[in-house]
């Protein structure tokens, strides 16, 4: 699944940047403001249809310029599918897969899963629950196939709600009667969820074990209502509260991954660089799962040595290369990204001046 071409128009800086990546690790290096993690976004565009800097599709589109455009060949085993978007400033959004509009943006998720670990990373331990939500529902959207579908109804069953009790002057019993499909749909979201951070918390403690052996974090899973009751348990207990305030109080959209170490939050004990090990043994253990299963991901590492010793550098490249994906590593200088490859990893170095990128060296491929 690695990108085997890459065209990016008119982004930030990015005039027209064309290359052909390594389909294993790619270091972009480059002065501050040069277009490196212009690239990063370009590909994340693709993947989540919007950028992971800018809510506002406006700032990202070359200054004065009618829209953007990023343009990929996905390998998929011998044959190569072209998967383009293009965001234009009046907010039209245009996605094709092989020649045709794709439905949504759900099928490009489903074409080229992509991981960002950047600076803002720690936002991961730091922001509110809906970021670790967020972070276990792409996680379980790629892990289980029938997870989207229950999660749009439930969702849908969540707004109407919602929407009953904000006009008020509704009885429990009126409530009720909107409740079966909410707990239903809402039981098996949980499920799913249950299920998936189950499976990725020995994946997180094995590769924090190799990035920061001395750290001891825990990961524990809040469902959104009080474990000891079942979901229409709990919804029936909280039906004088959601009346009283005007919104469903209980379930699955208060769900949040829980982040300890043995003293507490991991946000108040750990340090900035320690914060960084944790958020991409997270990341990284996700996308552990995914090949696990068969899958293949891009991973996007924007200014890898950000916060990181020489020694911690190195055990992030180790690893990284242990995933044999395709991955796409920024940094402002060539010195801080001194890890020695193996020769059997396919490594280009390119370099970014003033939005333009130039292949520096090829790595030694041997076989
Ligand atoms: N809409 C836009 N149109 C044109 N140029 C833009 C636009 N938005 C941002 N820029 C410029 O494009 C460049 C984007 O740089 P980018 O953030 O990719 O740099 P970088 O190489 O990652 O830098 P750093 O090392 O500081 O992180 C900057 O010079 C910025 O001023
Ligand atoms: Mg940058």
């Amino acid at each position: 699944m690695p990108l085997a071409r890459l065209d990016i128009s008119r982004l930030r800086n990015l005039t027209h940047v064309r290359f052909e990546p390594s389909p294993q690790v790619n270091i972009i290096v480059g002065e501050n403001g040069s277009g490196k993690t212009s690239v990063l976004e370009a590909i994340y565009l693709l993947s989540f249809g919007r950028s992971f800097r800018s809510h506002k599709h406006k700032t990202y589109i070359q200054y004065e310029q009618p829209e953007c455009v990023v343009f990929a060949q996905v390998e998929q085993g011998a044959q190569h599918l072209p998967v383009g978007i293009k965001r234009s400033r009046d907010g039209a959004v245009e996605v094709r897969i092989q020649g045709r509009a794709a439905q949504s943006a759900v099928e490009l998720a489903e074409c080229l899963p992509v991981q960002l670990i950047n600076p803002d990373a720690f936002r991961l331990l730091e922001g509110s629950p809906k970021i670790r939500r967020q972070f276990v529902d792409w996680g379980v959207f790629h892990f289980d196939e029938q997870f989207i579908n229950g999660w749009r109804g439930w969702q849908k069953a969540l707004k109407q709600r919602n929407s009953l009790l904000r006009r008020g002057k509704i009885s429990a019993n009126l409530l009720a009667a909107f409740d079966q499909e909410l707990i239903r749909l809402g039981e098996q979201v949980n499920h799913a969820r249950k299920a998936y951070v189950a499976a990725l918390t020995p994946h997180f403690e094995a590769v924090l074990q190799q990035l920061a052996p001395n750290l001891h974090v825990q990961l524990g899973f809040f469902q959104g209502w009080d474990a000891q009751r079942t979901l229409s348990e709990a919804i029936e207990h909280s039906y004088q509260r959601d009346i009283d305030v005007g919104y469903t109080n209980t379930g699955p959209q208060r769900a949040d991954l829980r982040v300890k170490t043995p003293t507490g939050d991991a946000l108040d004990t750990l340090s900035r660089g320690q914060q960084k090990l944790v958020v991409s043994a997270l990341k990284i253990a996700q996308g552990q799962l995914l090949i696990e299963r068969g899958r293949q991901l891009v991973f996007l590492i924007d200014d890898l040595p950000a916060e990181l010793d020489a020694n911690h550098r190195r055990k992030l490249c180790r690893l990284l290369e242990s995933l044999a994906s395709q991955i796409f590593i920024t940094s402002v200088g060539p010195d801080s990204m001194d890890f020695t490859w193996s020769d059997t990893t396919d490594v280009r170095h390119f370099s970014m001046n003033e939005g333009e990128l130039s292949l520096k060296r090829t790595g030694e491929f041997n076989e």
